[in-house]
This record gives C-alpha cells, structure tokens and sequence, in this order.
C-alpha cells in the first residue's frame, strides 16, 4: 500500500496537517503542494489524501482543477478528505464536498482539521475581511487533533 498526500494551502496550516499525517503513519508518506505539481501522478498509490483550506467559501483553484481533471483516476483510489477553516459543524463540514460531490461520496474518511489564524501572513484586504469576521488580532491556532487522529485510524495510516 502507497500513500500520497497532496495539499493546497495559503499560509502554511494544511501543510502543516499533511506532516501532522505523515509523522503518524506508520509508512513513508509522500506529501505534495499541488501547486507546484499540478499534473502529479496518481497511478503509482493506493491511497490518496486531498487536503485543502478555505477562503471566502471555496477552496484553493488548483485543488479543484486537480479533482476535476482527475476524476476517473481518484475513484479508483482509496481516498482521505481533510479541510482546514474557521467555520466548523455543519458550516464546516459542507466545505469538504468542495473536492467534488463524487470524490465526497466516494472517499473513506472526511474531516474538518479546524484552523490557524496568522495575521503576519495575510495581505492588507485579507486583514480587512478578518477584521470583519473575527473581533480578536491575535494569532490563533485551533486545530482539532482529535478529528486527526480519528482520521489516521480510519485510513488505517498506522
Ligand atoms: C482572508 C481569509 C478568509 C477566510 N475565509 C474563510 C471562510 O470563508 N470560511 C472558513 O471556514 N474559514 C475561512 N478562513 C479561515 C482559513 O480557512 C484558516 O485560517 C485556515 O487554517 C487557512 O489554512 P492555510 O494556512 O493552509 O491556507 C479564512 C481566512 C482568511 C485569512
């Protein structure tokens, strides 16, 4: 059995998610930034982890792009969705059919990894629209290792 992670993210938390992942497996995972291999070959692994995060409701194009393309070739696979966002519960969870309602029906285990909030990283509009949704300038970092760990045991990575 081979695993591949591949990952969209912005400011570094899904990154951050699919080494998580990784370190938890029991076997080498290879994970990979979609943006910079957006025609990456699937053909070699059994299994195959999506993570993305979300921003204003939609997730990273290249991610999209990438299911879209590969369709055929991913339900074939046995398949992990993870998603990083503030919003959680059913707000959240709608977020994961971001990857293709297909790939969602499809896929063994699906879950919100929660989110990280740093203001450093963000571009002067994306601190104005923060400033909008959250009251605190804080940085933040909530993710849910529990829904991880639950995750690692459903796609048996360990
Ligand atoms: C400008 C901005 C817009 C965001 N929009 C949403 C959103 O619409 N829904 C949501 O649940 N989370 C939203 N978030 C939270 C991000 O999904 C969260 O910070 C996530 O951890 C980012 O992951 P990344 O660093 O891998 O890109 C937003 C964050 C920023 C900075």
């Amino acid at each position: 059995m081979s695993t591949v992670i591949l990952y969209a993210t912005k400011h570094g938390t899904v990154a951050k998610c699919a080494g998580i992942l990784s370190a938890k497996a029991s076997e080498n995972i290879q994970c990979v930034n979609i943006k910079d291999s957006p025609e990456f070959d699937l053909s070699p692994y059994n299994k195959v982890i999506l993570g993305a995060s979300v921003y204003v409701e939609k997730i990273q194009k290249e991610m999209s792009v990438f299911c879209k393309i590969n369709r055929e070739g991913l339900l074939e696979k046995e398949i992990g969705l993870f998603i990083c966002s503030g919003d959680t519960g059913k707000a959240g969870n709608r977020y994961l059919k971001l990857f293709g309602e297909e790939i969602y029906d499809h896929c063994t285990s699906k879950k919100l990894f929660g989110s990280e909030i740093y203001w450093t990283k963000m571009n002067p509009i994306e601190k104005f629209a923060m400033r909008v949704i959250k009251k605190s300038k804080g940085d933040s970092s909530d993710l849910e290792m529990t829904a991880i760990d639950d995750f690692v045991t459903e796609m048996k990575l360990r």
